[in-house]
């Protein structure tokens, strides 16, 4: 990776960044950014019938991945799946209902995670892997592929819920309820998620991101248990067989002390903030450590007009000079005007 005097030129962009360097220009991606605001996801979304034969037909795949980089020219691609793929190829079943979100059979106890499988069912993953090469060969070099999976404290939660709640509960009692089973699980997920990044990355993955979405509900203990430890552990494994693998995780929700010790924990290259963060505090502890990247509230976006310009604005001098990554704070909402987004781009790269 880097080597002393490569200032990492040539390199695209996205992965200067993720290396420490301060590219010429500031990258920029979106969480989400293939979804239901674009009318050709929804095109496609609608031949495909549901959601899961979308993230498991790589024609569908791959298509969706590029609408975006097509369309707006984004520095990063992100593979178009979901963090419940995993749980999924594990054998649990899911669906997602049009409007309701994902519903799984819930995993309560050690005899149901004792039906699921070890390791992920070749037949479902292997699709994702086809889709990884498959968008490497169509992206043009100076774009970064990126692959991704849901943290284990994550995927836990709707595994155990069987969905998403307003503060996932469900998987916070378990913690305290049955503590073998729940680190079980954890474990369970650990090594499946591992073996699922170093899939994407053979097949041609540049970078990859932990969603960490609900960090945020734990306390600090918890948080070190289920979100920091998880996280370190797929990050061994993955370097493991990957030498110099580059890392985001994206603890959303966690305080800026949790942010520190993650990131001195696990040596992620770089982490996502979302919009709550303090960006200059963030800074000052975690600048020179790592990539930034965020963290615009998707809101402003919605919003547009000069409400966005000047959070993009307050946004981008508070990380001047820093390594940064553009991004939302979230995933993009499928409310969002088109015309934001082009804003939005034309802004950060002053143009
Ligand atoms: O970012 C991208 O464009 C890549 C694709 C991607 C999706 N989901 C597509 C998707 C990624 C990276 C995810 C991650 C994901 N999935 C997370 C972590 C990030 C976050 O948003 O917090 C979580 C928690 C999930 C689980 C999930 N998938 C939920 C809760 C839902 C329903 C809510 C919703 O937004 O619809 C999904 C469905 C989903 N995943 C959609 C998309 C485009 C919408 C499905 C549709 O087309 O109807």
């Amino acid at each position: 990776m880097k080597e002393p005097g490569d200032n990492g030129m040539g390199l695209p962009i996205m992965l200067q960044a993720l290396d420490g360097h301060v590219p010429k220009r500031t990258p920029i991606w979106m969480m989400r950014q293939a979804g239901r605001y674009l009318p050709e996801y929804r095109a496609v979304r609608e031949k495909a019938g549901d959601f899961l034969s979308l993230c498991y037909t790589p024609d569908h795949a791959v298509e969706v991945t590029l609408q975006p980089i097509r369309r707006f020219g984004f520095d990063a691609a992100i593979l178009f799946s979901d963090i419940l793929v995993v749980p999924h190829a594990l054998g649990c079943s899911l669906t997602f209902e049009a409007g309701e979100g994902p519903r799984l059979v819930p995993v309560t106890n050690a005899a149901e995670l004792a039906a699921l499988r070890e390791e992920l069912d070749p037949g479902k993953i292997d699709r994702v892997f086809e889709a990884v090469a498959r968008i490497r060969a169509e992206l043009p070099r100076e774009m970064a592929l990126l692959g991704f999976c849901g943290a284990p404290w994550t995927v836990a939660t709707y595994m155990v819920a069987g969905r998403g709640t307003p503060d996932q509960a469900p998987a916070r009692l378990v913690s305290f309820i049955d503590p073998p089973f729940f680190a079980a699980l954890i474990d369970r997920l650990v090594e499946t998620s591992a073996r699922y990044l170093i899939g994407q990355f053979r097949a041609g993955a540049d970078a990859v991101q932990i969603f960490d979405s609900w960090a945020g509900v734990l306390d600090p203990e918890a948080f070190r248990r289920w979100t920091i430890d998880p996280i370190r552990r797929i990050v061994a494994a993955v370097r493991a067989e990957v030498p110099g693998a580059r890392i985001i995780a994206f603890p959303k929700g966690a305080t800026l002390s949790g942010l520190t010790e993650l990131v001195q924990a696990t040596g992620v290259n770089g982490v996502g903030l979302d919009w709550t963060a303090d960006r200059r505090a963030t800074r000052y502890a975690l600048g020179g450590k790592c990539a930034l990247q965020g963290n615009l509230d998707p809101l402003a976006l919605i919003a547009g007009g000069k409400a966005l310009d000047g959070a993009i604005d307050a946004l981008m001098e508070d990380f001047h000079g820093a390594a940064h990554i553009f991004n939302l704070g979230h995933g993009i909402r499928p409310e969002t005007p088109i015309a934001h987004v082009e804003r939005m781009i034309a802004r950060v790269r002053g143009s």
